[in-house]
């Protein structure tokens, strides 16, 4: 198959320095004589609570946060979080989804401002792009909390969004199906959804930011979560009378390219993360695989389903894999020491740096669903299946598995069969996995993104994470068997989205935009435009960034705030290029400038006008309908003037 991404790391980021949650004075465990249930049990209130303190207009912790935006965090420095995330949102509202169809029905206004605001947000441009004509705007990874874009360097675009709220909005608008409101559905809430599957359709093939927003590649996660969206979509399609080509036509393509060799190391025995990734020094052992899985989750699907499940033989000897890189105390020091038989302390990737790498509360939590909802596919299919793929991980809990066995729930012959020995010992295995995060949860029960991976294992990086309150409390229900609808059609179904196709082909759907009115977003006219690829030569040191600013609204009209950020991931130290692909209105006379954004807040430094020449210049040629990304035009500029100094912050 021909898929030429390439992995890119994101330009020069600033390191943020290490504060700890001690500096909230929050740093006292939760007592370990208390039982996991009752700490399971208090802590999912905290959990549901510490979610909904990050939603707007009224969550406490939040206030400025518009109705129906997930703020990220609280967290306002080292790191501000304080912005909302389009991934972890509808990773949020997936489960507030779930909470509302397992019963807490005060959840329905909730859900009912998420739809209005997500309708907005589609169509504000951003860096990424706009909403119309290609759909372009609708990758951008992160807005400020009142809606506004953000205009910052950032690893952009992420394409695993989309295609995350089309799963949340489709679970929803399912249950208002089946419950007469099919009308409403089809006015309001399709359209939102639509222009999400179009995106999905149309760029699942092309380069993504992953979901840690720090390499450009083609992303397990993000893919998996897109096949999942067509799939629903398709489905949710027919439901209210309509259809949805780019579903149809683009999901077998996917699922085709998830099951490729390119995302599985045969070899080690693990799944991919990122494709590419191991020309980039890192091992592609990543949580991206783990999370995958779980946002696929179906507890009806069958264990060899090609959607990937959690108790798919690759998943269970990439878990076994990622679990034993973090074993080693000398990654992990507080790992040491802990059986083999246990769970321990699980992070993003082995070689992240990321507030010095340590592990995170959303995955290790999300290492124990994974084995509730492994348990409860066994449960549902009545066997286990030990292959020579999976069979590492069962003899880490069950030593007499072999490879090649079929262990079934029945008959039951000499009391215990084996097949709930198995079951019992993944459960058991799983729970210890929620004991690890009991260690490391502060008697406050807030939970923030990570834990220092050094005794006492200290909460560091953002504060109330919303996305880890939400893990806790998918966790808790997959603990008590409570699981989300199911999604992967039957292999008896006549549905051909689930069937591999013998060969993959790198396809797209070419999409239609509109902005979903009913659901209160602003009517959009479309342009003409052209798009233009700014280049400049600016050498710059580590944590400063350059902006295009000019005469045109794309470009903010002189108002930096509203400037370009640009690109620096071709940057070296033979070119210094700085780059900006930007759509620009067909046969106009644009004029602009690039500025250095300094690293601490110094000011910006604008660059020198050309005395004989002012401003510079570029015309923006006539535009060819459907090809408004098509670079048109292209500039090739040297930054005029002195650089900066860092501050040292
Ligand atoms: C912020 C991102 O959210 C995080 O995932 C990443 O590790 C850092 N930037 C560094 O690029
Ligand atoms: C950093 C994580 O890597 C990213 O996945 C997340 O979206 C942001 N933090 C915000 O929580």
């Amino acid at each position: 198959m021909v898929h030429l991404t390439q992995v890119v790391f994101a330009g020069l980021v600033a390191w943020p320095t290490i504060v700890t949650a001690a500096a909230t004075g929050d740093n006292k465990a939760w007592p370990q004589s208390v039982s996991l249930k009752s700490f399971i049990g208090t802590e999912q209130k905290i959990a549901l609570d510490g979610v909904l303190a990050n939603i707007g207009p009224n969550g406490t912790r939040v206030p400025g946060a518009g109705p129906g935006i997930v703020i990220a965090s609280p967290t306002k420095e080292n790191p501000n979080y304080f912005y909302t995330w389009t991934r972890d949102a509808a990773l949020t509202y997936k489960t507030l989804v779930d909470e509302f169809l397992f019963g807490n029905k005060a959840l329905q206004p909730y859900i009912e401002d998420y739809i209005h605001s997500q309708a907005v947000l589609q169509t504000v441009t951003n860096p990424s792009g706009k909403l119309l004509p290609s759909g372009a705007g609708l990758g951008e990874p992160k807005f400020n909390a009142d809606g506004s874009r953000y205009n910052g360097n950032w690893g952009r675009p992420q394409r695993d969004g989309p295609a995350l709220r089309a799963i949340a909005l489709i679970e929803y608008s399912n249950y208002l199906v089946k419950n007469e409101e099919k009308e409403r559905v089809k006015k309001v809430i399709w359209p939102v959804i639509a222009n999400d599957l179009a995106y999905v359709g149309q760029y699942w093939n092309s380069t993504t930011f992953d979901l840690w927003e720090e390499v450009s590649g083609t992303s397990f996660f993000t893919t998996q979560s897109q096949y999942r969206s067509l799939v629903t979509g398709s489905a949710l399609a027919s439901s209210l009378g309509l259809s949805c080509d780019a579903c149809t036509t683009q999901a077998p393509q996917i699922l085709c390219f998830l099951n490729s060799p390119a995302f599985f190391d045969s070899a080690k025995g693990h799944l991919l993360g990122n494709i590419n990734i191991l020309s980039f020094s890192r091992s592609g052992i990543d949580a991206n695989t783990l999370l995958g899985p779980l946002a696929a989750f179906d507890v009806n699907a069958k264990c060899d389903s090609p959607t990937l499940q959690p108790c798919h033989s690759k998943v269970l000897s990439t878990f076994k894999v990622l679990v034993d890189t973090f074993r080693d105390p000398k990654l992990y020091p507080i790992n040491a020491g802990i059986q083999k038989t246990k769970g321990v302390a699980l992070g993003r990737y082995p070689e992240d740096i990321y507030y010095t790498g340590n592990p995170w509360y959303l995955i290790t939590l999300g290492a124990a669903e994974l084995l509730y909802d492994a348990v409860a596919q066994w449960e549902k299919q009545g066997f286990v299946a030990v292959d020579k793929t999976n069979e590492g991980f069962f003899k880490t809990i069950y030593p007499l598995a072999r490879a090649g066995t079929i262990y079934r729930a029945w008959p039951v012959l000499n009391g215990l069969s084996a097949f709930s020995a198995i079951l019992s010992a993944v459960t058991t295995y799983a729970d210890s996995f929620v004991s690890v995060v009991q260690r490391y949860t502060p008697a406050s029960g807030s939970l923030a993104e990570q834990f220092l991976k050094t005794a006492p294992g200290t909460p560091t990086s953002a504060d109330n994470l919303t996305w880890s309150f939400a893990s806790f409390l998918s966790m808790t229900r997959r603990r008590q068997k409570q699981f989300p609808t199911s999604w992967v059609p039957s292999s008896s179904s006549s549905s051909s989205l689930t069937k591999v196709p013998s060969t993959c082909q790198a396809t797209s759907f070419k999409g239609t935009y509109a902005p979903a009115l009913s659901a209160g977003a602003p009517n959009l006219t479309i342009t003409c435009q052209s798009t233009i690829l700014f280049q400049v030569n600016a050498s710059t040191y580590y944590g400063e960034n350059i902006y295009l600013t000019g005469n045109s609204s794309d470009l903010g009209n002189w108002d930096l705030g509203q400037a370009i950020p640009m690109q620096s991931s071709n940057y070296t130290s033979e070119r210094p290029l700085w780059f900006a692909k930007v759509p620009l209105t067909a046969g106009e006379n644009v004029r602009y400038a690039f500025v250095r954004e300094q690293d601490c807040g110094q000011g910006w430094i604008w660059e020198d006008v050309d005395v004989t020449k002012g401003n510079r210049t570029v015309s923006v040629p006539a535009c060819v309908e459907g090809e408004e990304e098509t670079v048109r035009g292209e500039t090739d500029d040297a930054f005029r003037g002195k650089g900066g100094s860092s501050g040292g912050c």
